[in-house]
């Protein structure tokens, strides 16, 4: 049987992971908007692709929940973008509002699923989705670390001229400013960067990575990144539904492990079937720790905004 999966907004991020998601061809897959047949559009138009690209997955667009009953996942990506002018305040709030009803409804609709948030700013969204919803905190995690790590990934493949498979690398912490690309831990067909790239060109590498979604803001001028976002959640996605038990950069709400307690942070954690299985405590140095804590904060910051 397949699984089923509920994406919730079908602007550019939904609906370019309902698209990827249809053609793995294990789920069916329920394209929720508040906008009056965009997601009914949309749904129908990927539905007569499978006849060519070749799946049988079921696509149904939606205004409301009841089509989502039953969902082993539910993806939210609905939320704004932060406009010119908007305060961080601002954005925090709207996007509370979106995800808090969102996630109500799905809770309602699919008690057992396992939620992924997209709609930023991510961490704090994904820690009000673990709120409201009352899950475990192995069935609420937040996409962005796979994202941040290929960015990281990309353009070290670039500058070494390899193939971006061969590349491994992780980026910890919160989904923005204060991420941490651990370079002491990227490697090249298993030998560390720091042994063939100079620090300055590694420092240049990392800080492209730090402002990745920014860049594509800029060139888009409407709108942010859409196919590598939806890349990741894929990924998720696949480890949890094939219960790969993928070892995968994932925001996770954090116990303790490493020494932060109560926030959610991107952390190298096990997907399965039950979702988050393990969260894995790499040992970092000082430095690191630091730093990780440092982006601990910031999250903190934006979910005190919202009070919850
Ligand atoms: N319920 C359902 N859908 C909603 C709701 C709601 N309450 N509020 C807004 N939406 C829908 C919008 O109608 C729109 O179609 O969410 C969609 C968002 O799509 P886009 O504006 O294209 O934004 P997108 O690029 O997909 O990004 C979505 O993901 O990466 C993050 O920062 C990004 O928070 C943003 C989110």
């Amino acid at each position: 049987m397949r699984s089923k999966i509920t994406v919730v907004g079908a602007g550019n991020v939904g609906a370019t992971c309902a698209q990827r998601l249809a053609e793995r061809g294990y789920a069916d897959v329920v394209l929720v908007d508040i906008i009056e047949g965009l997601p009914q559009g949309k749904a129908l138009d990927m539905l007569q692709s499978g006849p060519v690209v070749g799946f049988d997955s079921r696509l149904t667009g939606t205004n409301g929940y009841e089509e989502t009953k039953g969902s082993d996942i539910a993806i939210i990506t609905s939320g704004v973008p932060r406009k010119p002018g908007m305060s961080r305040d601002d954005l925090v709030l709207t996007n509370m509002k979106i995800v808090k009803s969102v996630t109500e409804e799905l809770v309602k609709y699919s008690p057992k699923c396992i939620i992924i948030v997209v709609a930023n700013p991510l961490d704090a969204m994904a820690q009000l989705a673990l709120k409201v919803s009352s899950f475990p905190r192995n069935r609420v995690m937040g996409m962005s670390g796979i994202l941040d790590t290929a960015r990281f990934r990309t353009f070290l493949a670039a500058e070494l001229e390899v193939s971006v498979e061969d590349v491994a690398a992780y980026v910890l912490g919160g989904h923005g400013d204060t991420m941490i690309p651990l370079t002491r831990m990227a490697t090249v067909g298993g030998v560390p960067i720091t042994e063939i790239l100079p620090a300055e060109t590694i420092s240049k590498i990392v800080e492209r990575t730090v402002k990745g979604g920014g860049e594509i803001v800029s060139l888009l001028k409407t709108g942010s990144a859409y196919y590598a976002p939806s890349a990741g959640v894929v990924q998720m996605v696949d480890a949890i539904v094939l219960d790969k038990k993928r070892i995968l950069p994932v925001a996770a709400y954090l116990e303790g492990e490493y020494g932060i307690n109560g926030v959610f942070v991107g952390v190298p954690a096990k997907l399965g079937k039950n979702g988050i299985e393990q969260i894995f405590e790499i040992k970092l140095t000082p430095q690191e720790q630091e730093a990780l804590k440092k982006s601990a904060d910031a999250v903190v910051e934006l979910v005190n905004i919202m009070k919850i």
